[in-house]
């Protein structure tokens, strides 16, 4: 069995009004009937899955078992977090608490609980087809074939382009986590590349391991906050104190930059972070225009825009906009350029300044 870990402890500032720090993204139904949490939870869940295991903040406790009870997965355990420290502390921890209850050999697959991956059966076929490698000591990267030069993502190194995208195991060369443009350039035109998907397969004791090897100091703390947490129903709420003394790294810089352990397994489906309003313009589909209008909103001669009100009662109107993001909420309002919808969590920091 693969033990699913879900990572839901970003708060999703780029997709500010939208996205709260009492209700991040993740819970919102950004692209259908379901969250992107919901979604994520189906998608790993059936016989060859154990109960998931979500990794979150306190304040999101509760939502993680309402969303989940209503779509009827396994019952999920849930590891609270004292405070964010990002992916590494996070994924770190859930090795930890998977490695004492199932051994070292466990297997487990960590996912974002806010990407969109509409294909689920071809991405558990994908995960299937990881098992070998990551049972022999590897960490498994999923692969993504990229289109422009994002610097948002890390980018997989590979010896050889996979000309048909196969999904067959590849030792990688190279982790390179958000490089700059030119970088980023270069790797999209040398055609050896990939995204990094962000999940991540490996088993329990080849995650310590390389945390040993790379980051041993974390690992020190992270299993502190794990041996003083306190246990009650379905959460298990790490230690704050040695918690508190973590620093703030993503696993991407924490061990895969430094790895060399690594395989990638090429994914065909289609995958999205939903990282900005960008994304959720281009994932909902633009019309020929490059409108797209969701909620009650009327768009007249707009080009490339994404116009949405996420009030039934908030008539949204844009006249003649280009290349502009508009979102309204019933309590706030973001009109921005599309092309700096990423500086939304600028304005996000700034708010909290004022207070
Ligand atoms: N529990 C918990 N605690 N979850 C966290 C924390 C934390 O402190 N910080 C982030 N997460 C969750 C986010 O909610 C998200 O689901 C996931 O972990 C990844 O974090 P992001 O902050 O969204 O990372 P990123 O998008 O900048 O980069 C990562 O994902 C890219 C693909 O989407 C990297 O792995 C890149 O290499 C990758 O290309
Ligand atoms: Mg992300």
């Amino acid at each position: 069995t693969i033990h699913p870990v879900l990572l839901c402890g970003g708060s999703g500032t780029r997709l500010w009004p939208l996205s709260r720090k009492s209700y991040p993204k993740q819970f919102a139904k950004l692209t259908g009937d379901e969250s992107l949490f919901q979604a994520s939870a189906r998608r790993l869940s059936g016989p060859e899955f154990a109960a998931p295991l979500v990794v979150t903040g306190s304040d999101f406790r509760f939502i993680v078992l309402e969303q989940l009870a209503a779509v009827e997965t396994a019952p999920a355990n849930v590891l609270i977090e004292p405070s964010a420290r990002n992916t590494g502390p996070a994924i770190l921890a859930a090795a930890l608490q998977i490695a004492g209850h199932s051994g070292t050999d466990a297997l487990i697959l960590v996912a974002p609980s806010d990407h969109v991956v509409p294909q689920a059966e071809q991405f558990r076929q994908a995960a299937r087809a990881a098992v070998p490698a990551a049972q022999s000591g590897q960490i498994v990267t999923f692969g993504i074939r990229p289109d422009r030069a994002e610097t948002g993502y890390g980018w997989l190194e590979l010896s050889t382009a996979t000309e048909d995208f196969a999904p067959v195991p590849q030792l990688l060369k190279r982790f390179v986590e958000k490089p700059d443009l030119a970088t980023a350039q270069n790797m999209l035109n040398g055609g050896l590349h990939l995204w990094n998907a962000g999940i991540f397969l490996f088993t329990a004791g080849t995650l310590i391991e390389a945390f040993e090897t790379h980051a041993p100091d974390m690992l020190a703390l992270v299993r502190e906050a794990l041996s003083g947490a306190q246990a009650d129903l379905a959460f298990t709420r790490l230690a704050a104190t040695p918690w508190g003394g973590l620093q703030d790294i993503s696993i991407d810089y924490a061990v895969m930059e430094k790895a060399t352990n690594l395989t990638v397994l090429p994914y065909a489906g289609a995958w999205s972070d939903l990282g900005g309003w960008e994304a959720v313009w281009r994932e909902a589909g633009p019309d020929d225009a490059g409108v797209v209008s969701e909620g009650p909103t009327t768009a007249i001669d707009c080009e490339n825009s994404l116009l949405r009100s996420e009030s039934e009662t908030l008539q949204l109107v844009g006249i003649g906009l280009k290349n502009i993001v508009a979102v309204a909420m019933p309590d706030a309002v973001l009109i921005a350029d599309k092309d700096r919808a990423q500086d939304v969590k600028l304005a996000v920091a700034a708010l909290k300044k004022q207070g």
